[in-house]
């Protein structure tokens, strides 16, 4: 028997340390990029010890005769990825070169209380003596996996309760509903701090550049998922779901969160913790068909193995793939070659009459959007126009620039050398680092941003050792002063508990995980005065 990893990772790899035989793949340098959707299990070398499965935050890991049905194809994947990848001996060593500094000595404030923000305060609270503050502009935390990830994946949202770990340590000081750069400023937080992380993620989404896509009816995916999540800045926004054709832009992840979405009966999101307005929206839905447009072909396809499978298996859908060329090359790497037999047995099935379709074009890169004073469909390459009334466009994010810092504009991050801010002569600047999108893009899953935050962390360590950052920085509670005069309240953490608590006792009464609150004012009401 073996363990094997399925659909659920997001490649945290908490797993991969626990592992006394050293069987878990792929694994890299903190901040590297192993390039790969997820991680893998050798099942020849596995001896099915079970630590990996206790530590995995999000339940992606079984033993292979505990399989769900529709995880079983994993066994094989797993095993497949060795075939194409033999395990080598791991040589990469994460971690911090302290267990404990002197109390006072550093103290850390991280903007944004996002997974990145998450797991750098996880990394350095671990060391006994580091103080951490918390910033975050909302009241509550967990940035994209509250606001991002889709409602009916409520396994991976479960890793919060490892950052809640985190969270909770009495050297931690949540200051949440406070908006760094508006009420206070980053050399306020340079002086009452030795070092200060931004984690701020990158919001923006990128435009198509294409004529028409002004037009209304045509909305970045960012905010449709942001409306459907319950984000208070997308909780007013409205979405024309009369048509029965939606079209989205892109097929990474983010699209396949939202073809499901819409073509989900409403009993199955009433499951989720899926916002009040979006149920009601979505319950009223009449869309029947999404289309998926990809610029190029399937093999380039965006989308990870375990989303696309999982797409197979929703009741009453059909996957529809409108593609020829479906073949793996010599090239493929084993992902891809799964990736595109996935696309040929979809190919090859039945449609059932009366289900409604997911929509899968190829080659479809978009030219123009059509409408008049809204839209009314996309003309694709080839010259072919689908006629819709909704476009989600999903091709990427973009960073704002943090008020102080500099900005590269092009990139949409904050240059930097492993975490550590560059001036604009690309020199570090002292104290000031950044980890998660800002830093990297917007690439990888939610537990890329741990390697990403090791990384960072393990600069900020170097230059602590080194002397390089401030040796004074003014006290906590003066900070909590200038906070007060300007009639600052922070949510803490017990103050974010009460709302947590609400929020679900509101899911209670409807068997739901939670009901969430969509407005401020509504999550601060929930706190005990
Ligand atoms: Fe490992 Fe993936 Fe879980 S990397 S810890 S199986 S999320
Ligand atoms: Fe196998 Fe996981 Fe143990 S991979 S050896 S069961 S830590």
């Amino acid at each position: 028997m073996a363990y094997v990893i399925t659909q659920n990772c997001c490649k945290d790899a908490s797993c991969v340390p626990v592992c006394p035989v050293e069987c878990i793949r792929p694994v890299g340098d903190a901040g590297s990029f192993t390039g790969t959707e997820m991680l893998y299990i050798e099942p020849d070398v596995c001896i099915d010890c079970g630590a990996c499965q206790e530590e995995c935050p999000v339940g992606a890991i079984y033993p292979e005769d505990e399989l769900p049905p529709e995880q079983e194809r994993f066994r094989e994947i797993n095993a497949r990825y060795f075939e194409a990848n033999p395990l080598k001996p791991d040589d990469s060593h994460h971690g911090s070169p302290h267990t404990a500094v002197k109390a006072g000595s550093l103290r850390v404030a991280i903007v944004g209380a996002g997974p990145a923000g998450c797991y750098a305060a996880d990394e350095l609270i671990r060391i006994k003596g580091v103080e951490v503050a918390l910033y975050e502009r909302l009241p509550v935390p967990y940035g994209l996996v509250r606001y991002g990830v889709a409602p009916d994946h409520q396994h991976t949202k479960a890793i919060t309760s490892l950052f809640g770990e985190a969270l909770s340590n009495s050297r931690l000081h949540c200051y949440f509903n406070v908006t760094v750069g508006d009420g206070i400023s980053h050399d306020e937080l340079m002086a009452h701090h030795h070092a200060v992380i931004y984690s701020v993620g990158a919001a923006k989404s990128r435009e198509l550049g294409i004529p028409g896509e002004t037009l209304p009816g045509h909305y970045a995916a960012a905010d449709f998922v942001g409306w459907y999540n319950g984000h208070p800045d997308h909780a007013g926004d409205r979405f024309d779901l009369t048509g029965e054709r939606a079209v989205i832009i892109g097929n990474g992840n983010v699209s396949l969160d939202i073809a499901r979405i819409l073509v989900s009966p409403r009993a199955a999101l009433a499951a989720t913790d899926i916002a009040e307005h979006a149920l009601e929206a979505l319950g009223d839905s009449n869309i029947r068909e999404v289309v998926v447009l990809a610029r190029r072909g399937a093999r380039h396809a965006a989308f990870s193995i375990g989303e696309f499978m999982a797409l197979g298996s929703l009741p009453g859908v059909d996957v529809i793939i409108e593609a020829d060329d479906l073949e793996a090359g010599p090239d493929d790497d084993i992902e891809t070659v799964i990736k595109l037999e996935l696309a040929r047995e979809y190919a090859n099935r039945q449609p059932t009459p009366g289900n409604k379709r997911i929509v899968f074009r190829f080659l479809a890169a978009p030219e123009e959007i059509i409408g008049d004073g809204r839209v009314s469909g996309i003309r694709v390459a080839g010259g072919d126009v689908i006629e819709t009334s909704l476009i989600l466009r999903s091709t990427g994010y973009l960073g704002s620039a943090i008020a102080d810092l500099p900005f590269d504009e092009a990139a949409g991050t904050v240059p930097n050398d492993r975490g550590r801010v560059l001036d604009d002569a690309g020199q570090p600047i002292p104290g000031v680092y950044v980890t998660g999108w800002i830093k990297r893009g917007p690439r990888g899953v939610i537990g890329t941003n741990r390697s990403c935050a090791e990384q960072t962390v393990a600069r900020l360590w170097e230059d602590f050792d080194a002397g390089a950052l401030a040796s004074d920085a003014g006290e906590r509670e003066a900070l909590d002063g200038l906070l007060a005069q300007r009639g600052l309240t922070p949510v803490g953490w017990r103050e974010w508990t009460a709302i947590d608590e609400a929020e679900r006792a509101r899911g209670a009464e409807s068997e739901r995980p939670r009901v969430k609150f969509v407005n401020v004012a509504d999550m601060l009401a929930e706190i005990p005065s």
